[in-house]
């Protein structure tokens, strides 16, 4: 049943235009996901909510957009070159497949029972030659971690934004990993989207701040439509810890697949990560590069290196986990008006932030030039302020479907009354009650009705 659920999400992703495989003409590249025009309106919304939430709704937050390729000594500093950024590999001796060794139940190959090798240690960072010459002099890495980014301007944002501590800096971007695994649709990718931000404080001050962003960093998926009851935060035992973090706690959503992870509970994995990443990373970085990433503290005319509260989140999994949320079926449908036997009807509840079609313009049948007309006049006059659809095609009732589907959170109708009374029926998703508004009036109605 819960996998049935997953293989519906996935199909109606790729049949409705969210996400397609990357590469797929070429049989596939097993790396990522391409999301499409849906997807890509969806993710942006995802990643606005964030960027408002994060940056704009603060005093003292202020963001950042570093360069993917850094200088590889950045990646000897943090820890990632080391063991600590590595994840056990075994190989089966038969098939040759390679298997995380933590997500395995039995010391055997899962998919042909043959011999597994020892385990090793395999690093996740994903190589990379920058310029004319493919030697080592040349080598580095694609950031396997936004953050790294901040760290290294630190120094940089602070002075040019004159900021004082406690302040944060917020980063959108792409991240690499070499996952053994990948999985579960895009839920574990090797290149992702993460939305960080980096919380520069008084070390004293660390344990207060941490139990802050956490409870904030809840809130935020519980306003933008998750459940209490599938979203937990659970404290990370340090041994299970990032190498960087001297305390963690992992967001979990209740997904509708298994843990990979052997001993994990099924469903609840990782959304988010919560870390006091202490000084490692300021510390880390003054040595290595020389430079003193210390700040002086005018109040208490002391210098320290400040500590960090991070708060990690997945773009493609918060996309994953607002999709899930949102996707309803409803068996025989949910309009009463006929007696004919209905299918299945999928309507997906999307916060009207996240949604990736806010308005569809529908004339009631397409072979009526004057509502044709009317409804293009409409659309014309909507689509710079509303992210729109105009659709004729199909019965209307095939048409709110089709809009219920994607989650569209309004469609407007424009019927015979509407060339007689210059007005348009407003129908809402999630309650399906229609509403007539007159157009001069319409841009106003809308935005109260999506903005509010
Ligand atoms: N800077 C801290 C850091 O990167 P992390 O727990 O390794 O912490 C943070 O990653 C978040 O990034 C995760 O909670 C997840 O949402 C996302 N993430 C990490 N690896 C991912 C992968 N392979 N595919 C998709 N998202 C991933």
């Amino acid at each position: 049943m819960e996998k049935d659920l997953m293989s519906k999400i996935i199909s109606l992703c790729r049949r409705r235009g969210f996400i397609f495989p990357s590469s797929e003409i070429y049989g596939g590249f097993g790396s990522g996901y391409d999301f499409g025009p849906l997807g890509v309106e969806m993710k942006n919304n995802i990643k606005q909510a964030w960027w408002e939430e994060m940056t704009r709704k603060q005093e003292n937050i202020v963001g950042l957009d570093a360069a993917i390729l850094m200088s590889p000594q950045v990646w000897q500093a943090s820890g990632h070159l080391t063991a600590g950024f590595a994840d056990e590999l075994v190989e089966c001796k038969k098939c040759h497949h390679r298997f995380r060794k933590d997500f395995l139940k039995e010391n055997k190959c899962p998919d042909c029972g043959g011999e597994l090798t020892p385990p090793r240690k395999f690093n996740l960072m994903m190589k990379t030659f920058v310029g004319p010459v493919e030697d080592e002099a040349a080598g580095t890495y694609l950031r396997a971690e936004t953050c790294q980014g901040i760290y290294l301007n630190f120094l940089n944002v602070l002075n040019s934004m004159r900021l004082k501590i406690p302040f944060g800096i917020a980063q959108i971007g792409k991240a690499f990993r070499n996952e053994i695994t990948p999985g579960n649709f895009i839920y574990r990718t090797r290149e992702f989207e993460q939305m960080e931000m980096q919380w520069f404080c008084r070390p004293q001050e660390a344990d207060k701040f941490f139990d802050y962003w956490k409870t904030q960093r809840i809130k935020w998926y519980l306003g933008l439509g998750i459940k209490k009851e599938n979203l937990r935060a659970v404290e990370v035992p340090e041994k299970e810890r990032s190498h960087y973090a001297k305390r963690q706690i992992d967001i979990e959503y209740k997904f509708p697949f298994g843990s990979p992870r052997f001993g994990g509970e099924a469903g609840w994995q990782e959304i988010e990560g919560i870390h006091n990443r202490g000084d490692w990373d300021l510390s880390n970085h003054s040595k290595h590069s020389g430079q003193d990433l210390k700040y002086f503290d005018e109040e208490t005319k002391e210098k320290y290196f400040p500590y960090i509260i991070e708060t990690s989140a997945g773009a493609d999994r918060s996309f994953l986990t607002f999709l899930i949320a949102a996707f309803h079926e409803i068996k025989g449908g949910r309009t009463k008006t006929t007696k004919a036997v209905k299918e299945e009807e999928v309507v997906l509840r999307l916060d009207k932030r996240l949604a990736p079609i806010k308005v569809a313009v529908l004339p009631l049948v397409r072979n009526k030039p004057e509502l044709v007309k009317k409804a293009r006049e409409v659309y014309q006059m909507l689509k710079p302020y509303f992210t729109c659809q105009y659709d004729e095609l199909g019965s209307i009732g095939r048409r709110y479907r089709r809009q219920d589907e994607i989650g569209t959170t309004l469609t407007l109708t424009i019927d015979f009354e509407s060339l007689k009374q210059e007005d348009l029926t407003v129908r809402d998703r999630d309650t399906m009650l229609q509403e007539r508004v007159k157009i001069k009036d319409l841009i106003e109605a809308l935005k109260e009705k999506l903005e509010k």
